[in-house]
C-alpha cells in the first residue's frame, strides 16, 4: 500500500540520521521503570524508545541531555537535565534514558573506596530517599556504586543506627562537620589514590573551629508554620542537637526554642525567604554549613528585637 510505503521510507529517513547524531564516545543508558523527576521541558510524540532519543539528539532549542519514553501513551519527555539536576522515580510502563559520553567524570561506581573519616558528617545533600537502614558499611559501599537514580560519589554511615545516607557531594566541593555517631567514605578516582592513607583535603578559607553552624538567638521569634514541633525538650542544646540530627533526614534551616515550655520546632525556611514573627517566648536559631567565604562575617549573633 501507498500509505505503508510512504511510513518506511519516511520511518528510514529518520533511522538514518538516529545513527550518527552523538558524538563519539558518547551512548545512550537506560533504566527501566524510572522517570526523570521535574525537569521536564517537551513532551512530543514518539512510538518507539530510539525515535525518542532521536528527537533528544537532533533537537533545537535546548542541549537535550535525558528522556522519558512511554510505549503505552506513545509519549517522549525531553529534558536539557539528568540525574544530577533531578532524581529518579519508579514510575510503571515508563524508561529513563540519558547520554552518557566514555569521559563521564560523573561516574564512580569504579573508583576506589576511600575512608573512614570518623566523626564527621556532610550537610548539602539535596536528595531524598537515599536513606537505607540495616546496613553495613559493605552494603552501602555496594548501594553507593550501584546507586541508579543519581551519581553517588560518597555516603555517610551511622554504625550504631546501621543507617546510611548516599549523596552525590564530596570533600572537593562541600565541607565535612563534626558530627560524633556518623563516618564519612567517598568514591575517589584520583590516579594512584592508597584508601590507608587518604585524608580529606584541608577546608580552604575559613578554619573548622571559626565555622559558625548556629546563629542566633533572635529573641521573641519564630516562623510559621513550623514543619515540626517537639514538646519538653531537656534544654536549648538537646533542641540543637534534634535539629542536627533531623537535618540529616530533611533539609532543615532554622529552629526555634521555647525555654519555658520547652518546646522546640523546626523549619525549612529561613530569614532569607520567610519573615520573622513575633511569637512570645520563642528564640529563633538558623544553621548553616555550607561552605562559604564570607561565613565568618554572616557569624553575627542576633540583636535582641525587645
Ligand atoms: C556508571 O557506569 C557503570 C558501568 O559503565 C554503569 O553500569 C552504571 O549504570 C553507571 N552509573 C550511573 C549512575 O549511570
Ligand atoms: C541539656 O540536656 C542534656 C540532656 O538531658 C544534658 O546532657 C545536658 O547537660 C544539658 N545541657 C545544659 C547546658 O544544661
Amino acid at each position: 500500500m501507498e500509505n505503508t510505503a510512504i511510513t518506511r521510507v519516511w520511518f528510514l529517513a529518520l533511522l538514518a540520521c538516529v545513527s550518527h547524531a552523538l558524538p563519539d564516545g558518547c551512548s545512550w543508558v537506560n533504566i527501566r521503570g524510572q522517570r526523570l523527576m521535574a525537569w521536564n521541558k517537551e513532551r512530543v510524540p514518539a512510538k518507539t524508545l530510539t525515535i525518542c532519543q532521536s528527537a533528544c539528539e537532533n533537537h533545537k532549542g535546548f542541549e537535550c541531555r535525558s528522556v522519558d519514553f512511554s510505549r503505552k501513551e506513545r509519549a517522549c519527555v525531553l529534558s536539557d537535565g539528568d540525574r544530577t539536576d533531578s532524581y529518579l522515580r519508579y514510575y510503571k510502563k515508563w524508561q529513563y534514558s540519558e547520554i552518557q559520553c566514555k569521559d563521564e567524570s560523573r561516574n564512580r561506581s569504579a573508583c576506589t573506596l576511600v575512608g573512614p573519616v570518623r566523626g564527621k558528617a556532610m550537610y548539602e545533600s539535596k536528595l531524598k530517599n537515599t536513606i537505607r537502614s540495616g546496613r553495613t558499611v559493605e552494603k552501602c559501599e555496594a548501594a553507593c556504586r550501584e546507586e541508579q537514580r543519581f551519581f553517588c560519589i560518597s555516603f555517610m554511615f551511622n554504625e550504631v543506627a546501621g543507617m546510611c545516607t548516599l549523596q552525590e557531594i564530596d570533600t572537593k566541593t562541600s565541607r565535612l562537620v563534626e558530627f560524633p555517631t556518623i563516618d564519612y567514605y567517598e568514591l575517589n578516582c584520583e590516579p594512584g589514590v592508597d584508601a590507608a592513607t587518604w585524608k580529606p583535603p584541608a577546608p580552604v578559607g575559613t578554619p573548622d573551629d571559626m565555622l559558625c553552624s548556629t546563629r542566633g538567638p533572635v529573641v521573641g521569634y519564630s516562623i510559621f508554620p513550623p514543619l515540626e514541633s517537639v514538646s519538653h525538650v531537656a534544654n536549648l542544646t538537646q533542641c540543637e542537637k534534634l535539629f542536627t540530627e533531623k537535618s540529616l533526614l530533611v533539609r532543615l534551616k532554622a529552629f526555634s526554642y521555647n525555654p519555658t515550655s520547652r518546646e522546640c520546632r523546626f523549619h525549612t525556611k529561613n530569614r532569607q525567604t520567610e519573615t520573622l514573627v513575633a511569637a512570645e517566648d520563642f528564640n529563633y536559631y538558623e544553621s548553616s554549613c555550607e561552605f562559604s567565604e564570607d561565613l565568618v562575617n554572616q557569624c553575627v549573633r542576633f540583636v535582641s528585637e525587645n
